[in-house]
């Protein structure tokens, strides 16, 4: 596969990805669970500058979900240590300035985060904030579900304060309090790994959007792989409804 064949094409503005997979990669080669984590993190950094590198306006990365705290405390510690690392790592660039043009947001609750992630993320946004080349969503302790609420109960606040009337309440009114307000919803939401659900992924956000299921675990995942997920996707008639 080449970009060759990406160009002149209408490319998906906003892609989601849920990184998934891991854990059963790491099986498979008789690792620990987190050493999956660990070759995700890498597949992640790549797949992220190729999507800058061939035009894609805003991609979003689902990490770690608001159901994720489920899990074995140490694989848990181990996850928010990559993050840590990450974030790091994403920081000195941003000081050298060799970012290369990725502007940050954090979408999920910042409640239940670790204070040190937290700071970290809330730098990452400041300082890459004005840049243009493609903007990254990291989707940590995210939930569509929790974003929903988030913004019904800042519509709700804002009714008690009398700021705004029930009955006048629209959907833009609800997209423009979730974590994306502002920002396209995603053409594309590609899985790997086999599993054929959101699991609580923007649900919101996902109405129209076009899906790509494989059973390529996240770790495997190349830029072959999203050149065809794009193609698939550039290759598809969306009618929003209409005919
Ligand atoms: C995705 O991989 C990473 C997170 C959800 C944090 P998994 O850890 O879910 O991998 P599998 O699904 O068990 O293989
Ligand atoms: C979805 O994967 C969450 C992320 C990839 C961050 P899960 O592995 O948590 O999803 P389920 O539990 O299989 O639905
Ligand atoms: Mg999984």
């Amino acid at each position: 596969m080449t970009r060759e064949q990406l160009e002149g094409l209408s490319l998906p503005k906003h892609i989601g990805i849920i990184m998934d997979g891991n854990g059963r990669w790491a099986k498979k080669r008789g690792l620990e669970r987190t050493e999956g984590h660990k070759a995700g993190a890498d597949v992640f950094r790549k797949i992220c500058n190729y999507g800058a590198d061939i035009g894609i306006e805003c991609m979003t990365f689902y990490a770690f979900s608001t159901e994720n705290w489920r899990r074995p405390p140490k694989e848990v510690a181990a996850i928010m240590k990559l993050f840590r690392d990450y974030l790091k790592e994403a920081n000195e660039r941003e000081k050298e300035n060799e970012q290369r043009g990725l502007q940050f947001h954090l979408i999920g609750e910042k409640k239940g985060l670790p204070a040190d992630i937290v700071r970290n993320l809330d730098t990452l946004e400041r300082d890459s904030a004005d840049k243009k080349v493609m903007r990254v969503n990291l989707a940590i302790n995210y939930g569509g579900r929790d974003e929903i609420l988030h913004s019904v109960k800042a519509l709700a606040g804002m009714a008690k304060r009398g700021e705004i009337k029930p009955d006048a309440i629209t959907e833009e009114d609800i997209a423009s309090h979730l974590f994306t307000a502002g920002q396209p919803d995603p053409d594309l939401i590609i899985r790997p790994s086999g599993e054929y659900r959101l699991s609580n992924f923007m649900i919101w956000q996902a109405a129209y959007s076009e899906f790509w299921f494989s059973d390529i675990l996240w770790p495997d995942f190349t830029t072959d792989d999203l050149d065809r997920a794009i193609l698939d996707y550039c290759s598809r008639q969306r009618r929003f409804g209409g005919v």
